[in-house]
């Protein structure tokens, strides 16, 4: 099969890479940053270089592909986070509508099935003619935890909207990548058993409480007892809007926490 990347070498995008060639597909890689070219072909796949902004270049990277992979990139750049979403997933379905492509994987999250604005973002791509769409929803990335490194190195814990006993569903990159190699590959049947195709597949690879995580983390780097404290959203936000973000945009991303913290 012919497959699209986005999401260049990430943390979803790497591994699902490296997956795919090793199924034997062409798999063509997005990514807006020429230097990574080298290391893509490595991999034994070839590159696209633009941005999920440009409808042109999509579509003609989407043309003659049996398969696409899209992911949303957080931009910090944007002020309005989910109006960003919305803007790059349209241009990804008109690029999916103008290149014919039958088969579209979103990486979204479990945020979707909580607030309506982030399962608005999937119903952009349900709305496709004739097009299979699969929705990944995972939990808490493990590598958010990079995220938090300064924080846990300057301050010894870990800080968000929810902590202590709250139990996260935590989902690791290469569980994700493997989940949607295998939507990618085991559904490719033929289009009349796919065109009535909408499925959510959630990806979960553990579950603990975020004191629990805190402690294996702290164990691992010798900070023992390491807590996950929860700060008020309104004190995450005057946080987080005091780092520079904006308003609207510090107030997405603690919504975008809420859901972690419901029991
Ligand atoms: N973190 C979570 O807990 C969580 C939970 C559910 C869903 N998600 C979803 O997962 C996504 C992250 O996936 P990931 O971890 O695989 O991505 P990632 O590693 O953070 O980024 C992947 C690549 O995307 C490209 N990129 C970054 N910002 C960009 C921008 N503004 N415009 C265009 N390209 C950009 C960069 O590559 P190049 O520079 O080479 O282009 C980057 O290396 C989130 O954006 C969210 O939609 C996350």
């Amino acid at each position: 099969m012919k497959i699209v990347v986005t999401g260049s070498l990430g943390h979803i995008g790497k591994p699902l890479t490296e997956a795919l060639v090793r199924e034997g597909h062409s798999v063509i890689v997005i990514s807006q940053n020429p230097e990574r070219q080298k290391e893509i072909v490595a991999m034994g796949a070839k590159t696209a270089v633009g941005k999920p902004e440009d409808v042109e270049f999509l579509t003609s990277t989407f043309t003659g592909a049996d398969a696409a992979y899209c992911m949303l990139p957080i931009s910090f750049k944007e002020p309005d986070l989910v109006a960003y979403f919305k803007k790059i997933a349209n241009n990804y379905a008109l690029a999916v509508r103008r290149s014919g492509i039958k088969h579209v994987v979103l990486l979204s999250g479990w945020v979707a099935g909580v607030i309506s604005s982030y399962e608005e973002i999937e119903n952009i791509f349900d709305e496709l003619p004739d097009v299979a769409v699969t929705h990944i929803r995972p939990g808490y990335f493990y590598s958010n935890f990079f995220d938090s490194m300064t924080m846990i190195k300057e301050n010894g814990l870990i800080a968000a909207t929810f902590g202590g006993d709250d139990r996260i569903v935590f989902s690791a990159p290469s569980d994700i990548a493997d989940t949607i190699a295998n939507e990618i590959t085991c559904q490719h049947h033929g289009t009349s058993e796919l065109i009535a195709m909408r499925k959510v597949h959630y990806v979960a690879s553990d579950e603990m409480t975020c004191n629990e995580a805190a402690g294996i983390l702290g164990a691992a780097i010798g900070k023992p007892g390491m807590k996950w404290i929860s700060v008020p959203a309104e004190q995450m936000q005057k946080n987080l809007e005091s780092a520079g973000l904006s308003p609207k945009l510090a107030s997405d991303l603690v919504e975008m926490q809420s859901p972690f913290a419901m029991d």
